[in-house]
């Protein structure tokens, strides 16, 4: 992930930003770690991308063992170019862009609910925190994956301001938006990102918790900049 002809960023700690979906993780993520000069580790691509191996290969998505060893068997890479998108890399193969479809966005979940597959996940993420400083997003990062991390948010918006959010973006792309099964899919995902027997979506008591519900992004990146400098 680190470009060796960049130079090494002042920066070398770890900052961990979970929440809810369409709280703006991904975007407060991507402009913070921008600002730091660090790279930016979007855990969900990681679950997303082994899902979209797991449907090309048909395997069953309520099948925990199945799941796993597709996971032992499986690269996922994030690839962090200054100026660029994150690059979501599935054996090698660029799927940044297969892992936003519907489908994957609905079926996901079978994935990350599995222990086995977090249980990995988890390795993979603990090892990039160690090859270099990041800034990322998920929901167990706090509690889970980084536990000692020095900088801990939690990023929270109210529903109907997450649910917007959602529907500017995908009009933003010139997508149809169903706006009554967009907000049903939302509180679905809730429901199990908050239930999940593993690594459920919980704030580590030790997190700073953001409310963005009345905040742009640009304002969410200053605020947990402030919070980092003040603190360093
Ligand atoms: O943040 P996202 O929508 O890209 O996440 C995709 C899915 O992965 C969603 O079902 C929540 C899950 N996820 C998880 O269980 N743990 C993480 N650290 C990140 C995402």
């Amino acid at each position: 992930m680190s470009d060796p002809c960049q130079p090494e960023p002042s920066f070398r700690s770890i900052v961990v930003i979970d929440g809810p979906a369409g709280a703006g993780k991904s975007t407060v993520a991507k402009g913070l770690a921008k600002k730091l000069g660090v790279a930016f580790m979007d855990t969900g691509a990681m679950y997303r991308a082994l899902t979209v191996k797991a449907i090309r290969r048909r395997v069953k998505l309520d099948d925990e063992p199945a799941l796993a060893a597709l996971a032992a068997e499986t690269r996922i890479e994030l690839v962090n170019e200054p100026g660029k998108a994150l690059k979501v890399l599935l054996d090698g193969e660029d799927v940044s862009e297969a892992i936003r479809s519907v489908e994957v966005t609905n079926t996901t979940f079978y994935v990350a609910r599995a222990a086995a597959v977090r249980h990995i996940m988890v390795a993979w993420q603990r090892q990039m925190g160690q090859q270099q400083a990041l800034v990322g997003e998920g929901r167990d990062l706090g509690t889970v994956v980084f536990p000692q991390a020095e900088f801990k948010f939690y990023l929270d918006a109210d529903f109907a301001v997450r649910c917007q959010r959602r529907i500017d973006e995908l009009r933003a792309k010139g997508q149809a938006v169903d706006e009554a099964a967009l907000k049903k899919d939302l509180a679905d995902r809730d429901q199990k990102d908050f239930t999940r027997k593993v690594g459920p979506l919980k704030k580590a008591e030790d997190a700073v918790l953001i409310d963005s519900t009345r905040m742009s992004a640009d304002q969410v990146i200053e605020a947990l900049a402030q919070r980092i400098q003040n603190k360093k």
